[in-house]
């Protein structure tokens, strides 16, 4: 395998750009509406000004907004149209970042930095994003995550029980990524704001959809800035805000939250050096392109989208609902849902699949092993045709129960409930060294079954089978 270089001449534009047009090829297909996650579509015309606006501004710098004061412009008036969007009063103010995880490392960092205790710790239900176990990780922050509900949403009884003297932040999610529920965010921030303690809702997904589905006439639990207690909120442009990606906002109640976020240094040679965020480079592209992105769709655009996006999750889970052996977990009141197998006899692994041999892209959840939904207005006129599909799926799963060995099936499951989570955390980073090592050590087409990658996904491979279905019975026979 020859390793890439830089040609030793420069290369024809057109020439170029044909070819890297060519590696799409094998990519989720998610211009067609067949894929249930990472991408947020609002059709060809809306991605072509994307296009436009973020190439108007791809080579600027919002390091500093004293030299690119058309950035600040626009990145000002992104936060404050989010801010008046989420019912936020003029005094609330906040930055653009990177992305959810972004927002979310600076929500918990300021926090953290806000209280100055010697030991800070966050509470959240188990379902909040992993982000903030990564801010954790980072920051020196322990995070202590409570149970959650048969509704999937926090056990506001089991979060109050952890919060203490050294609590700097509690967080919750509206909705929540893994089933799209919204979790109780008025009774947690009420008892956080009664113990002097910030609240934070991560609306990374649910903050540019939530407001059009109320707008629309539906009952949506509050989440924003109405509620007393909230200090903060994340939300993603770049999901149903249909920006560019690379475009999401944390916003505060007031400064006295913001300032914390800001890193200032004073003594460096390279001069006196103050960021707002934790990028260095801020690529003026994304916010550029953010911007344009509200502009264009406008509340209209927005709404229209929303409606779409909500009528196909509708009709996709009263299909799943009506198919025996699956069930829809939780409630979920938006555009985004998980279903579990009902049956011992149907692996959701398995039926994952068979469905990816179809062409469909999504993720899989664990604990319990379900696939993931999320619905964009695009795909509408895909549901009836991906209900069809979940339906042979299961059927084919049922009628062979091999299936539970074969294909990934055995190595998601494996991974998803052996106790010994630091083999399974081990056999990732196997994996990750395969894919960011030397080109061609794990081959993408059939990552867990290359030589490479891990003990025990080959395990799984290779008992991972009978392993389950033994669980899935045993399982069965605990339920009745
Ligand atoms: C609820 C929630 N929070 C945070 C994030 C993280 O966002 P990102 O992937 O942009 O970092 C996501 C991503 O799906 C999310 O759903």
């Amino acid at each position: 395998m020859t390793r890439a270089k830089i040609p030793d001449q420069g290369r024809e534009t057109e020439e170029l750009l044909a070819e890297m047009a060519s590696f799409e090829e094998g990519d989720a297909n998610w211009r067609s509406g067949r894929t249930w996650s990472l991408v947020y579509h609002a059709g060809e015309e809306h991605s072509a000004l994307l296009k436009r606006a973020h190439a108007l501004y791809a080579s600027t710098n919002a390091l500093n907004p004293i030299a690119f004061k058309s950035l600040k412009r626009m990145e000002s008036e992104v936060v404050e149209m989010s801010a008046e969007l989420m019912n936020g009063a003029p005094g609330v103010v906040g930055t653009m970042s990177s992305g959810g995880t972004e927002s979310i490392l600076l929500a918990c960092m300021a926090a953290r930095e806000r209280a100055g205790v010697r030991r800070p710790e966050i509470v959240a239900p188990k379902t909040i994003h992993v982000a903030f176990e990564k801010a954790a990780h980072y920051f020196g922050i322990k995070l202590r995550l409570a149970p959650i509900g048969r509704d999937m949403r926090a056990d506001v009884r089991a979060m109050k029980r952890l919060m203490n003297r050294n609590t700097v932040l509690v967080a919750a999610s509206a909705p929540q990524y893994p089933h799209g529920v919204i979790d109780p965010i008025e009774d947690l921030a009420a008892i956080a704001k009664k113990r002097g303690i910030p609240f934070h809702t991560d609306a990374c997904v649910g903050g540019f959809m939530l407001p059009w589905i109320e707008k629309l006439g539906n009952d949506v639990p509050k989440w924003d800035f109405r509620v007393p207690g909230v200090t903060s909120i994340s939300a993603d442009i770049h999901k149903y805000g249909y920006a560019a990606k690379g475009a999401s906002v944390v916003l505060y109640r007031d400064m006295s939250y913001l300032r914390h976020q800001f890193f200032v240094s004073t003594n460096w040679p390279g001069g006196i050096y103050a960021s707002p965020s934790m990028a260095g480079t801020r690529p003026g592209g994304a916010i550029s392109a953010a911007w344009a992105a509200m502009m264009s769709m406008g509340e209209d655009g927005y709404m229209e989208l929303a409606s779409k996006a909500l009528e196909a999750t509708k009709r996709l889970r009263a299909g799943i609902d009506a198919i025996p052996g699956l069930r829809v977990l939780g409630d979920p009141p938006l555009t985004i849902l998980a279903y579990a197998s009902a049956d011992p006899d149907v692996d959701i692994y398995a039926v994952a699949d068979q469905l990816e041999a179809s062409g469909w892209s999504f993720d899989r959840d664990q604990n319990p092993a379900a696939i993931h939904c999320t619905v964009n207005a695009n795909q509408l006129e895909f549901v009836d045709e991906y209900l069809t599909d979940v339906r042979c799926a299961v059927a084919e799963v049922k009628a062979h129960p091999e299936l539970i060995g074969q294909g990934s099936a055995p190595m998601y499951g494996m991974m998803a409930r052996l106790p010994l989570r630091s083999v399974v955390r081990k056999s990732v980073l196997d994996v990750m060294e395969g894919l960011y090592g030397s080109k061609g050590s794990i081959d993408l087409n059939d990552l867990g079954a290359g030589e490479d990658s891990g003990l025990l996904m080959r395990a799984a491979r290779r008992y991972g089978g009978r392993v389950l279905g033994l669980l899935n019975h045993l399982d069965a026979r605990r339920r009745r």
